[in-house]
């Protein structure tokens, strides 16, 4: 089973990045992929999240495709009049309206194997050792001048610890529903699942907005169940491939093209369209 992870498509954030689609379409087709998995970050325009599901679909691809929401898609203004929450299910809508799958609502399996998704969440257990904010100060996600969005955007109930929380043990859940039924599972989240995958600039603010990229016990829950052998996430904008204990931590984002990338956004693509294949009996 050969599968294939993108995220952080960030498409309103500049031209280039809404010009990827058909290029990142035409890179899924020539990998000839089984399971294509999309870990969000697509945009938080509904209508532009609706469209681009729409390319993916016109497209006719022939892989079953995953999908979970990233904090950008669950961004919601006075407006919408909608929570976050509220917003999860619209975004599930559309994906199955699109033929994508959206795993944050519950696990599937392929043959004998398992996938397991969420946003995940962050609860500031990866704040930086280096500098000794407070738990009320994280509250704030404000630090000299900058503010993290999900501040302004974000509409959860509870705080970020439950919210993290309670996504932690619905994938433990999804986890245990499956576990019996499957030779192996994959999980799929936005936040971070690893601190090992964090880079710290030991530099503020930067350091301080670490506190934001996910939770140690989102990683946890896959670490404790020994069939997980993949747990494949976006949020951050460098790419990861790197073994954490007995799991395979993958990270394949496109980012801001805030700087155009110095080959040719094909074979960005191409390059960043992270593919490998799991053996089967
Ligand atoms: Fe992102
Ligand atoms: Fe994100």
């Amino acid at each position: 089973m050969k599968i294939g992870l993108i995220s952080d498509l960030h498409t309103d954030a500049t031209e280039a990045n809404r010009a990827i689609i058909p290029i990142l379409i035409d890179a899924i087709k020539a990998s000839e992929l089984d399971v294509f998995v999309l870990a969000g970050d697509i945009t938080p325009k509904l209508t532009d999240f609706y469209k681009i599901l729409g390319e993916f679909a016109k497209a006719n691809l022939t892989c079953r495709k995953f999908f979970v929401p990233g904090n950008h898609d669950i961004w919601v203004n006075e407006e919408a009049n909608m929570t976050s929450a509220q917003k999860c299910l619209v975004i599930s809508e559309i994906c199955r309206d699109h033929g994508f799958y959206p795993l944050n609502e519950s696990p599937q399996i392929i043959d004998d194997v398992g996938f397991c998704g969420t946003i995940g969440w962050y609860d500031y257990t990866y704040a930086s050792d280096k500098y000794d904010f407070t738990q009320e100060q994280y509250a704030e996600k404000e630090l000299m001048g900058a503010v993290w969005s999900d501040k302004r955007y974000v509409i959860w109930s509870g705080t970020d610890s439950e919210v993290s929380q309670r996504f932690e043990e619905e994938l433990s859940q999804q986890i245990v529903t499956i576990k019996n039924e499957v030779e192996r599972i994959i999980v799929v989240t936005h936040h971070v699942p690893f601190r090992a995958c964090i880079r710290y600039r030991n530099e503020l603010p930067w350091d301080y907005f670490r506190a934001f990229y996910g939770s140690v016990g989102l990683g946890d829950v896959c670490l404790q169940e020994p069939l997980v052998s993949h747990v494949l996430f976006g949020h951050i904008h460098y790419p990861v491939n790197q073994q954490i204990e007995n799991v395979r931590a993958i990270c394949a984002p496109i980012g801001y093209f805030h700087e155009q990338p110095s080959e040719d956004l094909e074979t960005f693509i191409q390059n960043r369209l992270t593919c490998f294949t799991i053996a089967q009996d």
